[in-house]
């Protein structure tokens, strides 16, 4: 009774309310997948073979969802139902390092961190009966108790389900994200017309945004020129350009808060001409499709309707010249813009449930236009995503397009001139909303 009555004082974006409604989703997991008790890893430090150092710690995302702490390795949350949660540290007496100080926020009211000085003592303290063990394999080890299950598939796509609807505290972190990456991008745009290389741009992000390389959701994508057309291009060159060689900058890059990410990505064009223009043009398309999203639509939909804008830019541009229509039904815009429209987006960049279609853990049939969408289900208020649809010119797929029974009909001459800029993508974070959908990033 007094939890509901605690429940009900809490404000609506609180970690408390957060709290709230996690429990109530483990409450019915756990007990639909007969479990007594869940114990949640923060995941270990993960040793570098042959060395005495660790890879940069990750924590395991289904701990952050509960504690919003990053950078505590061998934490555990406990949880019970019908019992407050237990956040566990280990802090053992040591002088070569030493635990990271805790964040502040309101979260700390509702899991007081209790410390243990070894894995020994954390262990003691584990519940015993029918416990479901929620943990990375580098740290299961430690955690394993007689009756328990490691990562049961079935209650992990019951959580993932859920998890795919933000909360309110969720939903704030990530619009937190998205500021601080969007001081990053103001300050990237600059350095890039400032004649930049790629690594000064990459730091030029990070000291504006405030984070550091291991904090951000994913490693910085800053691409010039021909680079734009490696999609997850990860090496920061450090030559600066001569100005008359440098035509584009494609950055993707996001930010963190408590563990949530946002993901971001802006094309700029050096100089006005057929790039420029494609550009503004895709930026437009892109709105369009944003202003798509609504609970409800199933996202196969909009992705069809990314690739009919795709057309529609090769059309009005030239670049191809046939009808929006055929280069769409001909699978010619695959061949331009090869990835999907988007993803989910909050603990993980590329965030879990996105093709579940049900807490069982079944999984929906993606459209037959597009079998691999990492991103399969129909929308409902509380989902976070991108939208990001692009415009390559990647050179196996220009082969291909070289080879294409239609092939007469690009304007290869276009081509080549735009070949250099790499390529284009644009991409938001959008909320569904019970009536519609928010821009996290336009809106902040
Ligand atoms: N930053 C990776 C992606 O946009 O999916
Ligand atoms: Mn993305
Ligand atoms: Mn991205």
């Amino acid at each position: 009774m007094k939890r509901t009555a605690n429940r009900a004082a809490a404000a609506p974006s609180s970690h408390a309310a957060h709290l709230a409604e996690l429990r109530q989703r483990y409450d019915h997991a756990l007990e639909t997948h007969g479990f007594d008790a869940v114990v949640i890893g923060a995941g270990s430090q993960l040793p570098v073979f042959g060395d005495d150092q660790h890879y940069p710690f990750r924590a395991h995302p289904w701990f952050v969802q509960w504690a919003p702490l990053t950078r505590h390795p061998d934490a555990c949350i406990v949880y019970r139902p019908g019992r407050a949660p237990v956040l566990l540290l280990v802090e053992p007496e040591d002088y070569w390092d030493r635990p990271a100080a805790l964040p502040g926020g309101d979260w700390a009211e509702g899991l007081p961190p209790q410390r243990c000085t070894s894995l020994a003592q954390l262990h003691r303290r584990l519940p015993r009966r029918r416990v479901a063990i929620l943990a990375p394999p580098e740290q299961a080890k430690q955690l394993a108790i007689v009756g328990s299950r490691l990562n049961p598939p079935a209650l992990l796509k019951h959580l993932a389900y859920d998890r795919a609807i933000k909360t309110a505290w969720e939903v704030a972190q990530i619009r937190l994200a998205t500021r601080l990456a969007l001081k990053g991008h103001a300050a990237a745009g600059t350095a890039f017309k400032a004649g930049g290389s790629e690594h000064e741009i990459s730091h030029a992000f990070l000291s504006a945004s405030g984070q550091s390389d291991d904090e951000l959701p994913y490693p910085t994508i800053v691409a010039l020129n021909e680079h734009a057309a490696t999609l997850h291009y990860r090496h920061r060159d450090r030559r600066r350009l001569p100005r008359r060689e440098r035509h584009s900058l494609l950055i993707d890059a996001g930010c963190s808060s408590a563990g949530y990410a946002s993901d971001i990505t802006r094309t700029w064009a050096a100089r006005r001409g057929p790039f420029a223009r494609l550009v503004a043009a895709m930026d437009e398309a892109q709105q369009r499709l944003c202003a798509l999203v609504r609970p409800g639509i199933a996202f196969g939909e909009l992705q069809l309707a990314a690739h009919d804008e795709v057309a529609t830019l090769l059309e009005d541009s030239g670049i191809v010249r046939l009808p929006a229509a055929q280069l769409c039904e001909e699978r010619i815009t695959d061949l331009f813009f090869p990835h999907g429209l988007g993803h989910y987006l909050g603990l993980q960049v590329h965030d879990i449930g996105g093709n579940l279609v049900d807490r069982k853990g079944s999984e929906g049939t993606p459209p037959a236009r597009f079998p691999r969408m990492r991103l399969n289900r129909t929308l409902a208020p509380g989902q976070v995503l991108t939208v990001e649809p692009g415009l390559y010119f990647i050179e196996p797929l220009l082969r291909k397009l070289r080879q294409h029974r239609r092939a007469r009909r690009v304007d290869w001459g276009l081509v080549e001139a735009l070949r250099p800029c790499g390529g284009i993508r644009i991409e938001d974070n959008v909320l569904v909303t019970p009536d519609g959908a928010a821009n996290l990033t336009r809106s902040a």
